[in-house]
């Protein structure tokens, strides 16, 4: 690990992370959408949740003191977004990716998921087609109907331990009637990284099909292999760009998802970016003043502790890795990125498998959800010894099902 300390990189050794993610911090209290849907409403009572894709680790420091200011200030009337936020974001995108954002080409929004949501509408007719992957993170199945259009499944499948799509069944996938893909990537919950050639493979089918692709890469900045580095799908070309909506958010990569709501859409193409606008309004309200101060501070300053956060998760990735390994009846392919393991049950011949797991004390995401019942998802990004917890209940209800 290395992080920037006055300009220098200082070489950290494996254990001397100086922010103490192993803290364990009771969630009790605080509503917690993970930690409050199963607690007490099992035969267990004490039921760990790793469900929903939320973080067990406290915001970086700069973040908290930046709401804090904000909140000790008193008056929380409307509220504009910070001058600096779109340079920040602008040089962040050119540092990252070497993608030149234009202040002007971005759209405020309280959160990743309405804008897929609008990004359906954006483009074609009532009943249009819209192509969404399976599996996928369940609210990209959702979208199509609630904006009048129709879903058209574009199944990804595991093939040599990597969740890839089949460009042939992509393609056939198409039709006349076919107005939007809604990408993910990287890609929940299956965890890929999707290289330069698979999204140039199916962004050249969009291009040539006339589809405006929605491309959400809420977890571009959760990468785990160091060596696939994300590659925001806007930047493959000046007429991708043309054709992209690219969904960012602070909200994954700095555990800020309750904060009120806080995400951009980047949309080159002017025309598309006043039609999403129309869509918007009166209907999606702009981000609010702790969900602004906070974003912010998190693209600006704190690089150093997602760093550090990401060499915790790793070691989480691997743990999980190693362990899934050797539990009979499960399986799992590579996570490079996001902190959901996309676990196979299907070995197990359990009837309905997440029940199975809820009464063996741990809640995982149903893969029925995102289209799949063979599968459940495990978010990871929690505190070591509680990982550990999870990982050995999960063993007990494997074992005992393969018994
Ligand atoms: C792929 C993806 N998009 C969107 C979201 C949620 O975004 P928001 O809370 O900003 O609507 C998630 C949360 O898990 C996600 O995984």
């Amino acid at each position: 690990l290395s992080i920037s300390q006055g300009g220098l990189l200082v070489r950290l050794k494996e254990e001397e992370l100086s922010i103490d993610f192993d803290r364990v911090i009771d969630r009790a209290g605080t509503n917690s959408t993970k930690w409050t849907r199963h607690a007490g409403k099992s035969s267990r009572m004490d039921v760990i949740p790793a469900w929903v894709a939320d973080m067990d680790f406290a915001a970086p420091t700069p973040v908290i003191e930046a709401l804090r200011a904000r909140i000790d200030h008193g008056i929380y009337g409307y509220s504009t977004e910070p001058d600096a936020l779109r340079e920040v974001v602008v040089d962040r995108m050119a540092r990252l990716y070497g993608w030149e954002v234009k202040p002007s080409w971005m759209v405020m929004l309280p959160g990743v998921v309405s804008g897929v949501f609008h990004s359906c509408r954006c483009t074609g007719e009532s009943g249009d087609e819209v192509l969404v992957p399976t599996p996928i993170y369940h609210p990209f199945l959702e979208a199509p109907s609630y904006q009048d259009r129709t879903l058209v499944p574009a199944p990804a499948t595991p093939v040599d331990g990597k969740w890839q799509f089949d460009l042939d069944r992509f393609k056939r996938a198409v039709s006349a009637r076919t107005c939007a893909f809604l990408l993910c990537n990287p890609y929940n919950p299956v965890g890929r990284t999707l290289s330069r050639a698979e999204l140039e493979a199916l962004a050249e089918i969009c291009l040539s099909n006339d589809i405006l692709i929605c491309s959400d890469e809420i977890h571009c900045e959760l990468l785990l292999d160091e060596d696939k580095p994300h590659i925001p799908t806007a930047t493959l070309g000046p007429e991708v760009a043309d054709k992209t909506i690219t969904l960012i958010s602070t909200s994954k990569t700095f555990n800020l998802a309750g904060l009120g709501g806080f995400a951009i859409a980047v949309i080159p193409n002017a025309r598309l970016r006043l039609k999403f606008e129309a869509l918007m309004r009166g209907v999606t309200q702009r981000p609010g003043a702790p969900a602004y101060a906070s974003a912010l501070v998190a693209y600006r300053d704190c690089d150093d502790w997602l760093e550090e956060m990401l060499t915790y998760l790793r070691r989480n990735r691997d743990l999980v890795e190693q362990e899934v390994a050797s539990i009979p009846g499960l399986s799992m392919t590579h996570v490079e990125s996001t902190y959901l393991a996309w676990i196979n049950v299907a070995q197990l011949g359990l009837e309905k498998p997440w029940d199975a797991f809820v009464e063996g004390g741990v809640a995982l995401q149903d893969g029925q959800e995102m289209d799949d019942p063979n599968y459940l998802r495990l978010n990871f990004a929690t505190q070591q010894s509680t990982l550990q917890e999870i990982l050995r209940r999960i063993r007990f209800v494997a074992e005992k099902a393969m018994a």
